[in-house]
């Protein structure tokens, strides 16, 4: 299949290289002109598992190439739109330019029989805008949408592999039918391992992406609230996070309470899927989503107070060390990082915050720099009076009192992913707190 992927960003570039491994013939389209000389030498634009190794398998075999001229996609049948949709500054709604710009790109180059199919995450009613839209400019071109359940730090095998796949296709059957049948052929391999697939229309497939998203933000925030209960009465929220988790109609999985949720998707889909709401006139039915996001606001706040209490009352002057910034381990996106808001608000109150991340040094730096980034946790800790762990890197977790108590001016530390062993580090003298457990 000739497959051309609009937008390279974390979800694009993943889906063009998936793509060709898979077997098709790809190019991938994008404005920003570094990120498409990085790919077309092999190179990833940023940090992902496993990436590096499937574009370098796939730019050789030929198969998988790149560009910024939009005509390159001539020739291709299947069009995935794969670009972003951040928040609208000042607003919460989804910012739709480069939905529209993707598509407005395409329409001179559609030809007959080609099926061009979202993968952004859109508000409600886009699809059939869209389908619209192409029919006018190219009756024998179609539209699908196809959300995408890839999570960062795992996209090459949640694209190659994924837990289901969705299909939202046009109400006339005969459009229905051959876009079903394209877009079976783009995932046959996932298809013949039983992968479950939902096909619906346009409004169900953007409605199962941010209710997903609501939903799993919604599970975070309920065991924050909770958490925030059990801070104030000597409850663990991780056992108890456990002991609800073994009844398989709640599940253990996201209910780890900590510093809250954050990253390129969770926060600003919520915002949009109430902005949204509202604009449908019906708020009320997702006004619980503000709550979802007000709690895990809180969850930042309260660190920080945490930091000023443990200091003796004021951060003024005093040193911070900071583990993390990624959003989460195994990632270097900082978008809507709880760990660097975390460390931004504790530099604005006068303190000397020495932050690492194993991969998200440079982009938190070009975003705040402000902060001082160091690349190891000795130069990080060194003379901190008091220790943050905000992401959970593998390295951070297995970090021993003993490896480092000889660098810090103060033994305290503050476990913001409930990641440590609490004993071990009170047994070695440190002020240990974590998130709702003792
Ligand atoms: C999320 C969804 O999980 C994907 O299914 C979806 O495709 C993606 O958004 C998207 O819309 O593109 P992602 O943003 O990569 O994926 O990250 P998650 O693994 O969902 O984690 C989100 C945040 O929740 C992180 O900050 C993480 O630290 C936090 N989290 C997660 C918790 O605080 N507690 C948990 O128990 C789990």
């Amino acid at each position: 299949m000739k497959i051309s992927v609009i937008g390279c960003g974390y979800l694009g570039a993943v889906h063009a290289a998936a793509m060709a491994e898979l077997g098709h013939d790809v190019v991938g389209i994008d404005v920003d002109e570094r990120k498409i000389d990085a790919l077309a030498s092999g190179q990833a634009p940023f940090f992902e598992p496993g990436l590096p190794e499937i574009l370098t398998s796939a730019s050789a075999s030929g198969r998988l190439t790149f560009s910024t001229d939009m005509a390159a996609v001539k020739g291709a049948t299947v069009h995935f739109v794969a670009v972003g949709t951040p928040q609208k500054p000042g607003s919460y709604s989804a910012d739709m330019t480069y939905v529209d710009a993707a598509v407005d790109g395409l329409l001179p180059y559609l030809q007959d029989g080609d099926l061009v199919v979202g993968k952004s995450t859109v508000p409600v009613g886009t699809a059939s805008r869209l389908a619209a839209k192409v029919k006018d400019s190219a009756p024998g071109a179609n539209l699908a949408w196809n959300p995408e359940f890839l999570r960062e730090g795992f996209a090459v095998q949640d694209t190659i592999s994924p837990d289901r796949l969705v299909y939202g296709v046009s109400p006339d059957p005969e459009v229905a039918g051959k876009s079903r049948a394209l877009l079976n052929e783009v995932y046959a391999k996932a298809l013949n391992e039983q992968t479950p697939l939902v096909v619906t229309d346009y409004a169900t497939a953007e409605l199962v992406k941010v209710s997903a998203n609501a939903f799993l933000a919604t599970k975070i925030s309920f065991i924050n609230a909770i958490a925030e209960i059990a801070e104030v009465t000597g409850g663990n929220v991780t056992e108890l996070a456990d002991a609800i988790g073994f009844d398989t109609r709640i599940g253990r999985r996201f209910l780890n309470a900590g510093i809250g949720f954050g990253g390129g998707c969770l926060p600003k889909d919520i915002r949009a899927f109430g902005a949204r709401a509202e604009e449908l006139g019906r708020g009320e039915s997702l006004a619980f989503l503000k709550e979802v996001d007000a709690i895990n606001l809180r969850r930042r706040q309260h660190v920080v107070d945490l930091v000023v209490e443990m200091l003796g009352g004021k951060a003024f002057e005093k040193r911070v060390a900071v583990l993390g910034l990624a959003f989460k381990p195994e990632s270097d996106d900082i978008r809507d990082s709880p760990s660097l808001d975390i460390a931004v608000q504790l530099n604005g109150l006068g303190a000397i915050v020495r932050a690492t991340d194993p991969e998200a040094i440079q982009n938190a730096h070009a975003k705040h720099p402000q902060l001082h980034f160091v690349d190891t946790v000795a130069e990080a800790v060194e003379d901190a009076e008091i220790v943050l762990l905000l992401t959970e890197w593998k390295e951070y977790r297995s970090i021993l009192p003993q490896q480092i108590e000889g660098l810090v001016a103060g033994k305290q530390i503050i476990d913001g992913r409930n990641v440590l062993d609490s004993a071990q580090w009170r047994d070695a003298g440190w002020t240990y707190r974590a998130m709702g457990r003792p």
